[in-house]
């Protein structure tokens, strides 16, 4: 395979303005407000793939939002590379935090990003790392270098739990049939620090609620003499932890992939400087589980964490009162071999025990799914790994990350092949945060990678 980078620098204020136009669309999955720009999304990554050369495109409808379902078959006989993304993006609050408006793109340089930001919800997640693959196509189908079959399963729900994408799988697997999948929606080490990540944490997503007496009551009349819901549900989360930062749910660490203190010794050779860890995220010091690195904890070490907490008055000034209920949603990362709906099962069921008498205790789960590993000896693994050296010179690290795509261990359960990670955002890209951004040369190292795994792994598969 020839090296992209001329066509790449002939078209790229074109791969930009493209993406752009993608961007403006604010296909917010979680607000049904958003339903027609989803939508109008996935016509538009419709219509962009089969301008980038694939044969057949559809809408393929779901019981929520639709996959689109593109391919390029030139040779059965050949290998078949799945490519996996998502057209979705996380709502973009708070609002007032954003520098630029979130659905109305600018590129403004970084100390990073000298050659440039892309700043816009989704530019990263995953927008414009999923829009990568679609010039890398266009690149191999205009230069008729395509060495393999194609197939792109891009999908509308991936930030709520990709539900449809269970269901749409499951409908299809002789049409998904393939020799391995790849997705872009990680991140690497650093420009000059290429990674392929290789494990990703699965997830149990729950939500809690605490009732007390009927209705708000004034909090010095019943002040003292009732539970309190949001005193009663504080304290039952800080009891989850205890004074180790270990997780105190009984059964919890059960089935806990422990790793090897060769490997745990390998994980520790990945370049990284705590200092300017906590220097990026303006903190005095990190804080977690005993025995454990900070890169052990936010990989092979699962968490349990609050994501949000609400009950009571927190309008402006003082409202004396004591609130009927409180809530709060909770996010369980896990790693290899926790199953999430046991954990999820034991966490209801310790939550609910530890409820003290005064308050009903209700634990509705949410979604969920498996953590997953990349085999670095695996056909897959290889190939990137070779793909990298192509075009940054250097051997890619391997390291477990600590999100979550939770269908990627149900691709390998449904259709029996390895997904290959190969992310090209940064941790300060701020996905999901205000000022989400994608550099750009991020993005056309990604589209100048690409090809060279489709080389190599057509290659080593023959
Ligand atoms: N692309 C992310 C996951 C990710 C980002 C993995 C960076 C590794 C490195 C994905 O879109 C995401 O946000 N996943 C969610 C889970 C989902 C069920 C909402 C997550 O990890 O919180
Ligand atoms: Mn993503
Ligand atoms: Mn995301």
């Amino acid at each position: 395979m020839k090296s992209a980078k001329p066509y790449i620098e002939k078209n790229k204020d074109r791969f930009i303005d493209e993406l752009v136009s993608l961007l403006k669309i604010p296909s917010i999955s979680a607000d049904s407000a958003y339903k027609k720009d989803v939508l109008k999304t996935a016509e538009a990554v419709k219509n962009q793939l089969k301008k980038a050369g694939c044969d057949t495109v559809e809408i393929c409808e779901t019981p929520g939002y639709p996959i689109v379902y593109g391919e390029k078959i030139i040779n059965k006989k050949l290998p078949t590379i799945l490519v996996y993304g998502h057209y979705d993006v996380q709502p973009p609050d708070p609002l007032d935090l954003w520098d630029s408006p979130p659905f109305e793109p600018v590129i403004k340089k970084t100390k990073l990003h000298p050659e440039g930001a892309i700043f816009a919800r989704g530019s990263c997640d995953d927008k414009g790392q999923m829009y990568m693959h679609v010039k890398a196509l266009e690149y191999m189908t205009e230069t008729n270098q395509l060495p393999c079959n194609v197939k792109f399963m891009i999908e509308g729900e991936e930030e709520v739990g990709s539900s449809s994408l269970e269901w749409f799988v499951t409908r299809n697997r002789e049409k998904l049939a393939n020799d391995v999948i790849l997705i872009s929606d990680t991140g690497m080490i650093s420009k000059d620090v290429p990674s392929i990540t290789t494990g990703l944490r699965g997830l149990s997503y729950v939500e809690v609620e605490v009732t007390g007496p009927n209705r708000d009551l004034h909090s010095g009349l019943y002040g003292g003499a009732v539970a309190n819901p949001i005193n009663v549900l504080t304290k039952m989360i800080a009891s989850l932890h205890d004074e180790n930062n270990h997780i105190t749910i009984p059964g919890f660490y059960d089935d806990v992939e422990e790793l090897s203190t060769d490997e745990r010794a390998k994980m520790a050779e990945a370049p990284f400087n705590l200092k300017d860890y906590e220097a990026s995220i303006d903190i005095d010091s990190v804080y977690g589980e005993k025995g454990y690195s900070t890169n052990e904890r936010n990989s092979i070490r699962p968490t349990l964490d609050v994501n949000g907490i609400w009950g009571g008055y927190i309008g402006e000034g003082a409202k004396t009162v004591i609130a009927s209920q409180a809530f709060a949603k909770i996010s369980m990362r896990l790693v290899p071999d926790q199953d999430w709906r046991k954990i999820t099962e034991l966490f209801k069921n310790h939550f609910e025990s530890i409820a003290p008498k005064g308050v009903r205790v209700k634990v509705k789960p949410h979604h969920g799914g498996q953590a997953y590993v990349t085999p670095i000896d695996s056909l897959g693994y290889k190939a990137a790994e070779k793909a990298y050296e192509a075009t940054f010179g250097k051997t890619p690290i391997p390291q477990r990350s600590g999100g979550s795509i939770p269908i990627v261990a149900l691709f390998e359960k449904e259709l029996k092949s390895k997904t290959i990670l190969m992310g090209f955002g940064l941790d300060s890209d701020a996905i999901h945060s205000p000022n989400e951004h994608f550099g750009i040369w991020n993005y056309l190292k990604g589209i100048e990678t690409i090809p060279q795994f489709y080389h190599y792994f057509t290659k080593m598969s023959s």
